[in-house]
């Protein structure tokens, strides 16, 4: 699928299994999630820019790599996808964080925004989106809106599972934006949930119902 990265890497794919079995426990959950939101984030980041910088090595001087630009941004779709954000972070530690809480109201089909924070030069950072599930598109497609009504220019989509429904519908809105997931499952069930999918995510990794 154009515009799609699958990340078909053993560990993910392995991890992954575990998540989505049902007996898997919400401590269980929420350490694969830890654990797989790293190997995500190597993923996503793989293309990075860089710069020489001359450092100095107890040898000699040297030109030496290094990120280009300013921070990252990891954005979080609440609430889910703060089960992303730990083991991105710790991967890359100075990364800026953006907290976004928004729906698509039904009737309007307009997304309603009651959250927002976001470090200020959105338009000069890669900002990478994080939501486990990218599932009917609506929540990911009106985050993108107000990230890029904020001025971002250079958006990367992350999540763990994908519906082609959800892709279709995502990348009618946002052309622009690469999608990367562990997984496109075979499609949305009649309540929008991703089958055969991890049932919800949010619930799965904070314990509710
Ligand atoms: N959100 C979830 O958490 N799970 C789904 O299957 C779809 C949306």
């Amino acid at each position: 699928m154009d515009g799609v990265t699958v990340i078909d890497h053993p560990l993910v794919q392995h991890k992954l299994t575990i998540m989505r079995k049902k007996e898997t426990s919400t401590a269980g959950f929420r350490r694969l999630l830890k654990e797989i939101s790293t190997l995500l984030c190597y993923e996503v980041t793989r293309d990075l820019e860089l710069t020489m910088e001359r450092i100095e090595t107890p040898l000699e001087e040297m030109d030496s790599p290094v990120l280009e630009g300013k921070k990252l941004v990891f954005a979080s779709i609440l609430r889910a996808g703060n089960g992303l954000l730990e083991g991105m972070l710790e991967l890359v530690p100075s990364a800026r964080v953006s907290h976004i809480g928004v729906y698509r109201d039904h009737e309007t089909l307009q997304p309603v925004e009651y959250y927002f924070k976001a470090p200020d030069g959105l338009n000069e950072r890669l900002v990478i989106v994080v939501d486990p599930m990218l599932a009917t598109g609506n929540s990911s497609i009106a985050a993108i809106d107000k990230l890029k009504e904020r001025g971002a220019r250079n958006i990367r989509f992350l999540c763990l599972l994908a519906a082609p429904e959800g892709i279709r519908n995502f990348q009618s809105a946002h052309p622009d934006v690469a999608i990367f997931t562990a997984a496109i499952d075979r499609h949305l069930n009649e309540k929008g949930y991703i089958v055969p999918g991890l049932g919800d995510a949010g619930d799965r990794m904070y314990g509710t119902k």
